[in-house]
């Protein structure tokens, strides 16, 4: 059975939302053993030596991941396949909404690619931008939502062939 990881940070929970639907889709669909750890203080010394595949995700706000998924990218994915994504909902997912595709791949470079090739000791299989949510203070309304579980099921199809 393939066996995968999927660790995520997340500040207002539309990351920890899109790891579950991936994590459903990888399991339901193509049959994969998943494990999904939110990271905090309590994760520190993640044992992933037994797993095929590594799903990184992570939340993008005030220009940044979070610090937790930023070290974790850290280590020696060396005979693994490794997999990223962001949730960054103001900035690139919102230009890729507008069709402004020149501020989009501006902004994927900027908190996906780079932050990747910086950090991580294997190029990813494959990589992905998601939406997320602004809240209106405390309050249930948004002042922006553009989260979508389509789009992290159309991603776990491609992971799943990509593993198969
Ligand atoms: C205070 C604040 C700052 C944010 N800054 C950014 C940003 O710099 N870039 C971006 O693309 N989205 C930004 N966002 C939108 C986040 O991407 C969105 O809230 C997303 O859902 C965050 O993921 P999370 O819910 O998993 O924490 C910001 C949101 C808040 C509330």
């Amino acid at each position: 059975m393939v066996k995968t990881l999927i660790v995520f940070g997340t500040r207002y929970g539309a990351t920890h939302r899109s790891s579950e639907v991936i994590a459903k889709t990888l399991k339901e669909e193509f049959n994969h053993e998943i494990e999904l750890v939110k990271l905090s203080s309590e994760t520190e010394n993640i044992d992933f030596s037994s797993f095929d595949n590594i799903i990184v995700g992570t939340s993008v706000a005030m220009f940044s991941w979070t610090k937790r998924a930023k070290k974790f990218l850290k280590n020696d994915f060396s005979g693994k396949k490794l997999f990223v994504f962001i949730s960054s909902a103001a900035l690139t997912y919102a230009a890729l909404e507008k069709g402004e595709m020149d501020k989009y791949e501006k902004n994927k470079k900027r908190f996906l690619d780079n932050v990747v090739k910086k950090n991580a000791n294997i190029e990813p299989t494959s990589t992905a931008v998601f939406g997320g949510w602004i809240r209106k203070g405390n309050t249930e309304e948004f002042s922006l939502f553009n989260w979508k579980e389509e789009d992290m099921v159309k991603w776990a199809k491609e992971i799943g062939k990509l593993t198969g």
